[in-house]
């Protein structure tokens, strides 16, 4: 009984509410048929599948959310996102997070100036200030610059980025990207914990 009421205080105190990465890995082994092969490609339009180690996982998880509802437009990852339960996603965003990149605290000086309003959120060095800003550091320059095009298109809906990104030209934008991704610490494709072969003898 004493036991159990501190085992429940101590659950209390450290959040068991919290995400369950190891859940996360469990159920997001397909993701990773993308999400887990460096360099690998969106077919067309042809652009990188984006890096997810080092995110914040409560971006991440606002993502899935909005490609699941609809404030994001692309199909394959709506297919993914449609299954998953809110709980579902908070699991596998903690997974795919990682260690999230801290802020360096250091200003590098070559910030286009293009990327000067964009600093305040996304970091002078692309680590985000804030866990529902995504960090930029290291990311695919050419994911970056799909992303920054959807915002302006409207194929992505969150009306702040709408604003920042509606008066970049595209000379902006390839100059914001190049920038942002070779910045570090730098996010990272995750890697791939298990082949298929590797699956399947976990389930034998
Ligand atoms: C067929 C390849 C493919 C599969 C499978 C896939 N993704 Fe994606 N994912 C993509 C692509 C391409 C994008 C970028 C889409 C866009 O342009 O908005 C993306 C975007 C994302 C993003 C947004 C990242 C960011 O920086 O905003 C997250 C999070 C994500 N995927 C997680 C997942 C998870 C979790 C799964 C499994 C449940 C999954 N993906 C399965 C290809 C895939
Ligand atoms: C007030 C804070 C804020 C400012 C300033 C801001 N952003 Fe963002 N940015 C966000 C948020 C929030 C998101 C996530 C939006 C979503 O869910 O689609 C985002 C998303 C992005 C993404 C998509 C990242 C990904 O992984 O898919 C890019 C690229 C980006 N911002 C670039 C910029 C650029 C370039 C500027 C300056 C011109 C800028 N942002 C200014 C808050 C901000």
């Amino acid at each position: 009984m004493q036991v159990a009421v501190t085992a429940a205080l101590l659950l209390c105190a450290t959040g068991a509410s919290a995400a369950d990465a190891a859940h996360g890995k469990r159920i997001s082994y397909t993701c990773l048929g993308c999400h887990g092969i460096d360099g690998y490609k969106n077919a067309y339009p042809s652009y990188s599948v984006p890096k997810l180690e080092g995110q914040h996982p409560e971006y991440l998880g606002a993502a899935l959310t909005g490609y699941r509802d609809g404030d994001r437009a692309h199909l394959t990852m709506h297919s993914q996102a449609s299954i998953l339960s809110d709980a579902d996603i908070a699991d596998i965003a903690a997974y795919f997070a990682g260690k999230p990149l801290a802020p360096t605290g250091r200003a590098p000086a070559g910030v286009p100036k293009a990327a000067a309003l964009c600093t305040s959120c996304h970091g002078a060095d692309g680590v985000a200030v804030a866990p529902l800003y995504p960090s930029l550091a290291g990311q695919h320059e050419d994911y970056l610059v799909r992303a920054l095009e959807e915002y302006q298109r409207g194929g992505r809906k969150n009306p702040i980025m709408k604003q920042f990104a509606a008066n970049l030209s595209a000379d902006d934008i390839d100059t914001i990207a190049a920038y942002y991704a070779h910045q570090s610490p730098a996010l990272k494709t995750e890697e791939r914990p298990y082949t298929i072969l590797g699956l399947a003898s976990e389930h034998r």
